[in-house]
């Protein structure tokens, strides 16, 4: 997976740099940024092995935003045309030495291109000190705005980008979340809240396949009923650490894992998982509950897991 993902980085710095000799290889820290599902289902997943490779699609590479990117040589001469792409010293606020990669843009783009790295589709807005979502190109499928001071998400943040897949808003401190902020964008698939002070979860699209919103603060009202029911692709949902009193139902069919560790569930009953009364029902997808960290005693509803490829791990005495 890292492999092809170099090659297409490979193939996208020489497009964008082909015609400008005088630029050195550039030599991304891809360690940190080229995050893939697959790393991620790892990461999530690693006490159950790995996880099947068939449903994981490649997030496109992108560079880090990180100190180690060599900056071009000043003063070589330049032959290439004035539209062709290429790598400038950008300046952000935060630091002359933050280079950043320009893709031609419109102006309305270049906000967020000029704080952030922009990537083909990809945005690249990690520890940047933001306090809000930059204005985004419209072509956006992929925005990552980790470890920044973003307090709220407002409905106009992600409006009109209709072919962004995936957010990652790991570790802000975002509270508040407009009820439309998310809810109409048509290819979202993956949502990362991980590590803010959410209290309540808005309205999502059901086109979404991956859902992390631990380490918030959602108690036991934080979650509407019903939240996740039309998500036939949901596959991972994410809630531990959350002090959740309860396991949000229905679950959809096709979940594969769920995460509900160090919350403060105490019970749940005999049709949470299976169907009480059609004892041929295989809930067969889901083969990764986590209930550890919870005040529940799982022995008290043994007919809960007959359905289930595998008991939940949790408090079995
Ligand atoms: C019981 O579940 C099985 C498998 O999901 C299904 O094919 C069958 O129609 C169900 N029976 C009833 C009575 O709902
Ligand atoms: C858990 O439930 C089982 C079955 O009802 C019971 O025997 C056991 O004592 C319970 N354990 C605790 C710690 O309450």
């Amino acid at each position: 997976m890292k492999t092809i993902a170099n090659i297409v980085l490979g193939f996208l710095i020489l497009e964008t740099v082909a015609a400008a000799p005088t630029v050195q290889p550039v030599n991304y820290d891809s360690d940190t940024y080229d995050v893939t599902l697959e790393d991620l289902d790892n990461l999530y997943n690693y006490e159950n092995g790995p996880s099947d490779q068939k449903e994981i699609e490649t997030v496109p590479v992108i560079p880090s935003g990180n100190r180690e990117l060599p900056t071009p040589p000043p003063e070589e001469p330049e032959e290439e045309e004035e539209s062709t792409p290429k790598l400038i010293d950008g300046s952000s606020p935060q630091g002359p030495e933050f280079p950043v990669i320009i893709i031609p843009q419109t102006n309305e783009d270049l906000p967020a291109c000029l704080l952030c790295s922009c990537v083909s589709t990809t945005v690249y807005c990690d520890d940047q000190e933001l306090d809000a979502v930059p204005p985004l190109p419209k072509q956006t499928a992929y925005f990552y705005s980790r470890f920044n001071k973003i307090k709220k998400i407002n409905k106009d943040d992600f409006a009109n980008l209709r072919d962004l897949k995936r957010i990652d808003l790991t570790s802000n401190f975002i509270s508040e979340i407009d009820e439309d902020a998310f809810r109409t964008l048509p290819r979202l698939r993956e949502l990362v809240l991980r590590d803010n002070k959410i209290r309540q979860l808005p309205e999502l699209p059901p086109t979404l396949t991956f859902i992390d919103i631990s380490s918030n603060r959602l108690g036991g009202k934080g979650i509407k009923q019903e939240a996740f029911k039309d998500m036939e692709d949901l596959h991972h949902l994410y809630i531990t650490d959350n002090n959740l009193d309860h396991i949000p139902l229905p679950l959809p069919q096709n979940l594969q894992a769920l995460h509900l560790q160090n919350n403060n569930i105490l019970e749940m009953h005999e049709d949470t998982f299976c169907n009480v009364k059609n004892l041929t029902y295989i809930r067969k997808a889901l083969e990764d509950i986590r209930l550890d960290g919870n005040p529940i005693n799982l022995s008290k509803t043994p007919q809960a897991y007959m359905c289930l490829p595998r008991l939940p791990v949790g408090s079995l005495i």
